[in-house]
């Protein structure tokens, strides 16, 4: 029989997944300076990262709280902040008609930078299995309504979500 759980840790390792591959795929069209392939892969990662960030916010990372406390389940949606900003930024290079060198590495650096979350986020399913089991289904539930909602990150963070994204470090600005 497969339970909630089942259901949870399949669909959010599929999802992480996906953004894994479009990440790589986005970072490979900035280093072949290939922006009319940047700009869809840049389209996908928002459409898959909006509904995937919004249900982790609405329902799963304050039910890791009793976990991992307030702390760590802050540094996470610091980690959100930081990739919507990111994607601001990304958003603005591909909308320009060419990138410097300069610009293309400050891509790639961004699109690099996103990487580790996907793969600590992918870590916290391992904690989810210690949730009850009505936590797990109201996170399936919360996953539900954010899909059925499915607004892109840029969309969703100026619309819904109540904390401000952070800049990319001003290092990576040319
Ligand atoms: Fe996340
Ligand atoms: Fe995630």
């Amino acid at each position: 029989m497969t339970t909630a759980l089942d259901r949870f840790q399949a669909a959010f390792r599929e999802e992480h997944r996906a953004i894994r591959d479009t990440l790589l795929d986005l970072g490979a069209a900035f280093a072949a300076h290939d922006l009319a392939s940047a700009r869809p892969l840049l389209e996908k990662t928002a459409a898959l990262t909006g509904p995937h960030f919004r249900y982790e916010e609405e329902a799963m990372y304050p039910a890791l709280v009793t976990i991992f406390g307030e702390e760590y389940i802050e540094k996470l949606l610091g980690d959100h902040d930081r990739a919507i900003g990111a994607a601001r930024r990304l958003a603005a290079l591909t909308g320009q008609e060419r990138l410097t060198d300069q610009e293309t590495s400050e891509a790639i650096r961004l699109v690099r930078g996103l990487l580790p979350h996907i793969s600590d986020c992918e870590g916290l399913s391992i904690m989810v299995e210690r949730l009850p089991t009505e936590r797990v289904q109201a996170i399936l539930a919360a996953r539900e309504r954010a899909q059925g909602e499915n607004l892109d990150l840029l969309t969703w963070a100026t619309s819904v979500r109540t904390r401000p994204a952070a800049e990319p470090e001003p290092a990576t600005r040319p």
